[in-house]
């Protein structure tokens, strides 16, 4: 199924993801350095991003895992020239390259990176720091629990979340599968069940390119 999942893709981008030179030049140069392509959300996904942050009109965005800032640049994208990123990230062979794509887009909107652990830098902001209007986390899976406690400390009523990779090709249901990433996405559901601070919560499963996997989303009561 993976061969027909990866054409579909490329049929739908074909016609929805128009080419855009940043955001290729952004791939080639991960894919140059030698770093792993799957890690980064696919095209059209981060057309969903994008269309997320315009139907929402956001103009503070925070995203958890920044890797090679492919997905910061769709949200920057999606942001008015004032727009603002946190984007954080925790490897520092990560943060080189995604800071140097980011250069490398030269895009108007503040791009703001951040090394370091997300919680860490999350927990040393000041306490009155201007909440975020779309919060996107995909860094490390085990913390997804404690990151998500942590954006709500940083959002406001309407505020949306979104969580990637909260699926993993089933193995959130394979109870053989105990490996702390699988098990930080099964206590990020268990959270998300009658959060009270959270509106409305669902998880989408997704199939494509990079295999069948989805995205967590909430609005923020
Ligand atoms: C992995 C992490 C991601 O955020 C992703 O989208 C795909 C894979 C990983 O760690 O394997
Ligand atoms: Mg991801």
């Amino acid at each position: 199924m993976q061969q027909q999942w990866s054409d579909i893709d490329t049929y739908i981008e074909s016609y929805l993801t128009p080419v855009d030179p940043i955001l290729t030049q952004t791939l080639k140069n991960t894919d140059d350095k030698g770093f792993p392509d799957h890690l980064a959300v696919a095209p059209n996904q981060g057309m969903l991003l994008q269309m997320l942050i315009q139907m929402n009109k956001c103009k503070r965005v925070l995203e958890l895992g920044t890797f090679a800032a492919y997905s910061t640049l769709w949200l920057a994208r999606a942001l008015p020239e004032d727009g603002y990123i946190l984007t954080i990230e925790g490897r520092d062979t990560h943060a080189a390259l995604g800071q140097e794509n980011i250069d490398n887009a030269k895009l108007p909107q503040t791009i703001e990176l951040k090394v370091g652990r997300a919680a860490d830098i999350l927990k040393a902001l000041p306490e009155d720091f201007e909440p975020f209007d779309f919060i996107f986390i995909d860094a490390d899976k085990q913390s997804y629990p404690e990151y998500l406690e942590l954006s709500l400390n940083f959002s406001h009523s309407g505020s949306i979340i979104v969580l990637d990779n909260v699926i993993r090709g089933g193995d959130i249901l394979d109870p053989k599968n105990q490996k702390p990433s699988i098990e930080g996405i099964r206590k990020m559901y268990q959270l998300m069940q009658n959060h009270p601070r959270l509106l409305s919560s669902t998880a989408l499963q997704t199939v494509g390119s990079k295999g069948h996997d989805g995205f967590a989303i909430a609005i923020v009561k």
